[in-house]
Parts: structure tokens; sequence; C-alpha cells
């Protein structure tokens, strides 16, 4: 789905509709605080479930090992090798055409490394499919809004919970009663989703019809109902405002604070600053730096490669 024309559509609060979900919305603002922390504490859970967060802080969750991908002649990662731990925010960040979408992609099975492995907790991904690396654990949203624009918000996240479905599609047709659980707890699941990305108030509403804002925080929700380890976010705030982006922060930390494991694309340097713990700095397809939000903001090569100086100059 494309962008609306006005990115900087107003956010809903300021909307008329407190629709279908209207009950939640107005029970959710006569509670008390310590209610309201209960509930969020409960909402939390159910959006990550069985998430052993204190087992593997820290560890490898995802590597990219000396990772080349080329487009002819046009080498758009070029022997890229990085780590992003289990539990943390990783940045990647460079400017335009430095490869980072093409790190997602080649990430997620979109495309295949010319060269070199991604490994997933330390088995290569080799040819795996989109399917197949969902299943594995591993979910993205995109640079560009990709929904289902005619489904309902709620439809769009059950669609995601699908992926983790035990039942075989036969077991759908029999309409076994396994597959009714799975689709009664994929609908409460994925209400618990949009609640957690703050926008449950327009759950029944068709996502084409969602303000710009709302359809970025539903294809968080929806990567998120795949039940990713690690969560691939590719400019997640393009086009916000400054309070909105700020808000969309509050999230993405809340998201980690659940368990996640979060590797963010984002241009704004003060927003990828303040929210991430470690970054990976790409240029022309190339590794340029990689370390902590203040080191890379003191890195000469960093600092040129933003303000166009040449290498060579800095060097
Ligand atoms: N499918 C493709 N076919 C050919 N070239 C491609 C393809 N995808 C990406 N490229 C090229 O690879 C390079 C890296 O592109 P990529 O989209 O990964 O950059 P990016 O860092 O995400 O940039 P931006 O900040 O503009 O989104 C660019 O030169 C781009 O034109
Ligand atoms: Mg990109």
């Amino acid at each position: 789905m494309s962008q609306p024309n006005n990115p900087a559509d107003p956010p809903a609060e300021s909307g008329p509709e407190v629709r279908a979900e209207g009950g939640l919305v107005a029970e959710l603002e006569q509670m008390t605080a310590a209610e309201r922390a209960e509930h969020e504490a409960e909402v939390a859970e159910v959006v990550a479930p069985d998430r052993e967060i204190a087992v593997g802080m820290g560890e490898t969750l995802l590597e990219l090992d000396a990772v080349t991908v080329q487009f002819g002649g046009l080498v758009a990662l070029d022997s890229v090798s990085f780590q992003i731990r289990r539990g943390e925010i990783l940045g990647l960040i460079g400017p335009n055409g430095a490869g980072k979408t093409t790190c997602f992609n080649a990430m997620t099975g979109v495309y295949r490394p010319s060269s070199g492995n991604v490994l997933l907790e330390g088995a290569p991904l080799r040819k795996a499919s989109r399917h197949a690396i969902t299943q594995l654990g591993i979910a993205r949203t995109f640079q560009n809004i990709r929904l289902f624009g005619e489904m309902t918000a709620l439809e769009n996240v059950v669609v995601g919970t699908d992926a983790r479905h035990k039942t075989s599609v036969i077991g759908a047709l029999l309409r076994l009663p396994r597959h009714h659980h799975e689709e009664r707890d994929a609908v409460d699941r994925a209400m618990a989703l949009l609640e957690f990305v703050g926008i449950a108030d327009r759950a029944a509403d068709k996502a084409k019809n969602l303000p710009y804002g709302y359809q970025r925080r539903l294809e968080i929700a929806r990567a998120l109902a795949t039940e990713p380890k690690l969560l691939c976010l590719d400019e997640p705030a393009a086009g916000f405002n400054p309070q909105e982006k700020e808000e969309l922060m509050g999230l993405i930390r809340k998201i980690r604070d659940d368990g996640y494991t979060v590797l963010l694309i984002e241009h704004d340097m003060k927003l990828v600053m303040g929210v991430t713990d470690r970054i990976v700095v790409l240029e022309f397809g190339k590794k340029i730096a990689d370390g902590l939000p203040a080191e890379i903001r003191e890195n000469p090569a960093v600092i040129a490669a933003y303000l166009g100086v040449p290498d060579d100059d800095v060097a």
C-alpha cells in the first residue's frame, strides 16, 4: 500500500471516531493509574508469550558474516559483518543508498547473498524461504508501508499470527477443534497487539482508511504477531513530526522492554542516538563503523559520510 499524500495526517486522537472498540477505550480512560498499569502488564504478557528474556540476554542472536549482495555490477553490500545481541536495540544507519534496506532483504530471504552468510542463533539461513525465515523468528516492516488495505486493522494483525499456527490447512478445512482455539487465540492476541501499539480504537477500520501514523504502527503490530525473535523496522518514523517520532521511540523501547530484540533503520540522528544501544554504520555498501551511540557520534568517518566529505580528506 502506498503512502498517503499527506504523511502528516493528524493522529487519530483528534478524529471524531471511537468505533467498535470504543468500549475498551472508554474503559481505559476510566481506570486509575494502578489499574491501568496492571492492565498494561497483562497486555504486555499476551504480546510476548513464552519469552525467555533473562536467559539469553546479550548473546548473539543474528550474525551477518561477510555478506555481499550484488545487483549486476553494483555491489549493494560489500562483505558486511555485524552481530545483533539478544535484547538490544541496534541502529542501522547510513546515507541514502548505503545498503540498509538491502541488509533487511538479505536477512529475510528477499535477496540471497552472492557470498557470505546470515546466521540466526548460529544456524545459517542459506536458502530458507521468506515464510520459513518468518517462522524461524525474523519479522520486518517495510520502508514503504505494505498492508492489506481492504482488510481491517484487526484482520491485518490476525494474518500475521497465522505464521505461527500449528494446524495444517486440512485441519482448518475440517474445522478441527484445535483450529477453532487457534482462531480465537489469534483474534485475542491481535487485539492485544493493537492495544500495545496504541491503535486499538481503530481495530475495525479498513487499513487504507487509517491515518498514516496508525498505518505505521499497524505494520509493527502485524510484524509482532509472528512472535519474532528479531523485529526489523525500516524507517518506521519516516514522515513523522517530532512529537510522533518521540512517541514511536517510546513504543520501540516498550517493545524491547517486553523482551524483543530490535534492529532499527532510521535517518533521524537525534532519534537514533536516543533509542539505540549500539549502532552499525554503512556507506556505499560497506560497514564503516560499529559501536556505542556516543562513539558513533564522534567517529570521523561517520561524520564525513554524513557531511559528504571524501574519505581521503578525513584519513
Ligand atoms: N533490486 C535492486 N536492483 C538493483 N539495485 C538495487 C536494488 N535494490 C537496491 N539497489 C541498489 O542498492 C543500493 C543500496 O540500496 P538500499 O535500498 O539498500 O539503500 P538504503 O541504505 O536502504 O537507502 P535509503 O536510505 O535511501 O532507503 C542502492 O544503490 C540501490 O539503488
Ligand atoms: Mg532503505
